[in-house]
């Protein structure tokens, strides 16, 4: 009969704890594949710099030289992003309890924050079914082996493509990348005054920046490209040799 005696408040503190540790998990999932984002569209970015050597090609061949990479990308891109939807959409639509203390929760940032998470899931599901797994058709499909050209059919098969859903993925990526990082912040207990959360926003208003610029020039670059000319072998079979 002792245990009746234990209090009836323990049932909803091990559940709040619960929904924390889930909650700092999806903050630092967050974080994980924020990271990734910025060194992808970085990486991207270099498709621009297509004179003697194919920089876009290098940088390319070095990730898949990765040893691991399989491992790599469950690890840093696939089960972060997972789970960070899973939960993201859990938050949304149970009206869990907010643990964090947000200013002005219902405030614009607030909602296109969700807006654009929506955005980045259909995004996702067309970029990497499309490039890595040639759900798509080949037109759109990448070779590593022959990345600028195979970027660049992907990018000119369809004005919507290049000029619809790219500038739009691009956007909402970014966006929910820089504000996401201002709100980890709080998460985290780093910024806790008024005025180091509005530094710490001038610097994510630069991320933003930054990732944004990062992301269109790689569009605007690949939409360019003489692609027919960068195939080295259409059918994707031939080694590109890389000068070391
Ligand atoms: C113009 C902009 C972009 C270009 C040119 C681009 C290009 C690519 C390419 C070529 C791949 C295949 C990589 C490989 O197989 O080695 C890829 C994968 C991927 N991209 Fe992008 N991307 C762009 C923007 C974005 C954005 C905005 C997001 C954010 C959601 C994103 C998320 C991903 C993810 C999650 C993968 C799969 C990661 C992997 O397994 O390698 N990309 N992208």
């Amino acid at each position: 009969m002792t245990t009746a005696l234990v209090s009836d408040r323990t049932a909803p503190l091990s559940l709040e704890r619960h929904h924390f540790l889930l909650r700092r998990l999806h903050s630092l999932t967050g974080i994980v594949f924020g990271g990734y984002l910025v060194v992808h569209l970085i990486v991207n970015a270099t498709i621009a710099q297509l004179g003697k050597n194919d920089v876009y090609q290098v940088q390319v061949q070095k990730i898949h030289d990765l040893p691991l990479l399989w491992a790599l990308e469950w690890g840093l891109i696939y089960l972060p992003i997972l789970y960070h939807t899973v939960y993201g959409i859990v938050i949304t639509f149970t009206g869990q309890p907010n643990l964090e203390r947000y200013p002005y929760p219902r405030n614009w940032g607030y909602t296109l924050q969700r807006i654009s998470a929506l955005i980045i899931v259909a995004f996702m599901i067309f970029h990497v079914f499309a490039l890595k797994y040639g759900w798509f058709g080949t037109t759109l499909s990448f070779d590593p082996h022959n990345a600028s050209g195979t970027i660049g059919r992907h990018m000119q098969a369809s004005w919507f493509i290049r000029w619809f859903i790219y500038p739009i993925g691009i956007t909402a990526s970014c966006y929910h990348l820089a504000y996401g990082f201002w709100q980890a912040a709080i998460t985290w207990g780093l910024t806790i005054s008024d005025g180091s959360q509005k530094r710490w926003g001038f610097a994510c208003v630069g991320l933003f920046i930054l990732t944004f610029v990062c992301g269109m020039v790689a569009l605007v670059a690949a939409s360019g490209l003489d692609w027919q000319k960068l195939m080295t072998n259409p059918t994707g079979t031939t080694e590109v040799h890389i000068p070391v």
